[in-house]
């Protein structure tokens, strides 16, 4: 059944709907869990007006509700797990990048962040019993550090076609923030037409940091991330993809969290996040993944390196 449109809620004309998308309410969800203090502001009417609205949008939104745990373990029976080409790796993460889970990826620049997305993007393609999904990939890149050079390389290495690998692996540059959010609702639309296992956001931070700088804007940056968050997580689970994410330490001082090793993003993040990887760069060009958060599995460190190949013991 088709959600209702914002407009068709008792008490919202057309002028009240535009203001209301203007500032983001773009489903009835949106606005169900506002307050009415907030909405009256913007929309500028009155609270007794807003809270009414507001009731109306929690009976017509689609809250969702509560699943029978045989329906969650069938879910999870669905649940695979994509290799990263090193055996280390694999086993630190208990044999695999999980679908239907965010896994993050922190560290400071040229730590590997970006060249493991790039192998988890070959490797998606790849069948089952060699550790992938069989299926495509969408990569959101905020940075502009998409190499399909890079794709080659790795696809290669592997005896894979290239230009299949990368026919398969779908990029779109997020220019802002907000650019990048609407990516996601546009992946949705894509994965109904092709096989989606992988969602790349690389890096999950980096306009979020740059757009709100300083304290003041510290509770709408974590405000926004945390939606993003959810919706990515809606995204794996809907999928059943591997959705994995970049993140920077904060080298310089962050608004809050200024700890120079501290993921950007600080808490929201690392809640959102099913698991939470810290590379750092070692001796001899390798690479030190620590597994810092994770539901079912414990505390510990892997050692790969990162060559011309791609990920590799
Ligand atoms: P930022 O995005 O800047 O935060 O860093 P990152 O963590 O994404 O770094 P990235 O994954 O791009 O790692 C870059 C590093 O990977 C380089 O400094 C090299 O050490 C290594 N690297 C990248 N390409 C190659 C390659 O073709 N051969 C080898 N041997 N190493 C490579
Ligand atoms: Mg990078």
């Amino acid at each position: 059944m088709a959600e209702k449109e914002i407009e068709e809620l008792p008490g919202v004309g057309p002028a009240t709907a535009e203001k209301l998308r203007d500032a983001g309410y773009t489903d009835l969800m949106s606005i169900a869990v506002e307050s009415p203090k907030n909405l009256a502001e913007t929309c500028e009417i009155g609270e007794a007006a807003a809270a009414k609205i507001i009731a109306a949008a929690k009976e017509a939104a689609d809250v969702g509700g509560f699943e029978p745990g045989d329906v969650i373990l069938e879910r999870r029976q669905n649940m695979k797990k994509l290799t990263s080409s090193s055996k280390a790796f694999d086993e630190l993460m208990g044999g695999g990048f999980e679908t239907q889970a965010i896994t993050e990826f922190f560290g400071e620049f040229g730590s590997g962040k970006t060249q493991i997305c790039f192998q988890l993007a070959v490797n998606a393609g790849l069948p089952y019993e060699k550790g992938g999904l069989e299926g495509e990939v969408i990569v959101i890149d905020t940075e502009n550090t998409f190499r399909p050079e890079r794709i080659s390389q790795i696809a290669r290495s592997m005896d894979v076609d290239p230009i299949e690998a990368l026919h398969k692996i779908h990029v779109a540059r997020a220019f802002n923030s907000s650019h990048q959010m609407l990516l996601v609702e546009k992946a949705v639309e894509m994965s109904h037409t092709i096989p989606v296992r992988l969602l790349i956001v690389d890096s999950l931070t980096a306009h979020f940091r740059a757009e709100y700088v300083g304290r003041g804007a510290l509770a709408e940056r974590q405000q926004l991330l945390n939606k993003h968050l959810h919706d990515l997580l809606r995204f794996g689970d809907l999928t059943n993809s591997v959705v994995a994410v970049t993140n920077q330490v904060s080298a310089k001082p962050d608004a809050f969290f200024g700890d120079p090793t501290r993921p950007i993003g600080g808490h929201i993040v690392g809640h959102a996040a099913t698991y939470r990887l810290y590379l750092r760069k070692s001796k001899g060009g390798k690479r030190i993944a620590r597994l810092i958060d994770s539901p079912n599995l414990p505390e510990a460190e892997a050692v790969f390196t990162v060559s011309e190949e791609g990920i590799r013991d």
